[in-house]
């Protein structure tokens, strides 16, 4: 295996720390430029590690609420199940308040507190075994789901397609492989080659920071472009397919990702090129009826107005609108991709089919 693809692929992103008491996480705040690994310890270091995008992706920051939890349990000295199973429910809220849209945050807090609520018969120690394990399992499940989406995605494209992605889903904002990119590097591996626009992803520029640090590594043909070149890339008929990551998939299809997602499938359509979302059944909110429903994150003016500048680029006193998702309507897209298979429209059957 070539082993620079590998080091991208298999990347540590997200571990407990030797004593179990603390989370270790890559921050990617920090990326490209910089390779900073965190421990987190304190129940406030861990929801500011989510808050402010030094572990993103959906699926990434369900592990590490998991991994948080468990550690933060771990340094309690509790010995009653009752005051240990309050203390446990105010930190899952707590981290749980880190940031809205992802459904994957309190899937995986809601699997924590379901081991804790399941066991009171047990003793402290052995409901701890059982909460390192479940961390561990949701991370495991994690890497699994990647590796099959990335299978079904495959099979998605031909080789020497053109590839135009938005925001990052690839095994930073994950688990080894990534879901939207994981088809490319699984490719990769296997002898094909791609064409890769990356929107850059404004305002935070995850497509700039992360995905194109990725596939440039793993010495698969990118170009970083801005947000508003996607229209030009697909007139020029450089496009064959689009892969996006989600943060929630309602249950009729309508699906939340990185602000701007929406407008590249408005494109998708207009040039004809498929659409295609790619994602865990952990992503999939079905309690959730359509993408009206799902909370939408609004973040700081900052980030449009000074961040990533070395000087303001806007008065401070400039109003802005900074939603950090945006919700693409079902009937834009042409597949749900997921470990479980492809689903097609009617959504609301073909997604309530994979809890079957
Ligand atoms: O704000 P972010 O960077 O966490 O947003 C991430 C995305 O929108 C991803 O596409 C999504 O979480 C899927 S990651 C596999």
């Amino acid at each position: 295996m070539n082993t620079e693809l590998e080091q991208v692929t298999h990347i540590d992103n997200i571990r407990l720390g030797g004593d179990e008491t603390s989370v270790v996480v890559l921050d990617q705040t920090q990326l490209p430029n910089r390779t900073v690994y965190r421990t987190l310890r304190e129940a406030e270091e861990m929801y500011d590690a989510i808050r402010l995008l030094r572990v993103r992706g959906a699926p990434a920051i369900g592990i590490c609420a998991a991994y948080s939890i468990y550690a933060l349990a771990r340094q309690w000295d509790i010995l009653d199940y009752g005051p240990f199973a309050e203390k446990f429910r105010a930190a899952k809220s707590y981290l749980n308040s880190s940031r809205p849209t992802a459904v994957n945050l309190s899937w995986a807090l809601n699997r924590m507190e379901k081991v804790v609520d399941a066991n009171p018969q047990k003793s402290m120690p052995e409901i701890l075994d059982l909460l390192g394990r479940e961390c561990r399992a949701i991370h495991e499940e994690d890497i699994a789901m990647c590796r099959a989406i990335s299978e079904h995605g495959l099979g998605l494209i031909r080789d020497g397609d053109g590839i135009l992605t938005h925001c990052n889903a690839g095994p930073l904002a994950t688990s080894r492989y990534g879901t939207a990119l994981g088809p490319l590097f699984l490719g990769r591996e296997r002898g094909m080659r791609f064409r890769v626009f990356s929107d850059e992803t404004r305002p935070l520029l995850q497509g700039a920071r992360l995905t194109s640090y990725e596939l440039q590594r793993a010495g698969i043909d990118v170009t970083l472009i801005c947000d508003n070149m996607a229209s030009i890339v697909m007139k020029n008929g450089w496009v064959q397919a689009c892969f996006v990551g989600c943060d929630r998939v309602a249950a009729n299809g309508d699906t939340a990702n990185k602000i701007g997602t929406s407008s590249v499938a408005i494109l998708a359509k207009h040039y004809g090129i498929p659409f295609y979302v790619l994602g865990p059944t952990s992503t999939i909110d079905l309690s959730c009826p359509d993408g009206d429903h799902i909370p939408i994150e609004l973040r700081s003016p900052d980030e449009i107005r000074e961040m990533w500048y070395a000087e303001p680029m806007a008065l401070p006193e400039v109003k802005c609108y900074n939603p950090a998702f945006d919700v693409t309507d079902h009937t834009l897209i042409s597949g749900i991709v997921t470990e479980k298979g492809i689903c097609r429209a009617p959504y609301t059957e073909s997604l309530s089919a994979l809890f079957r």
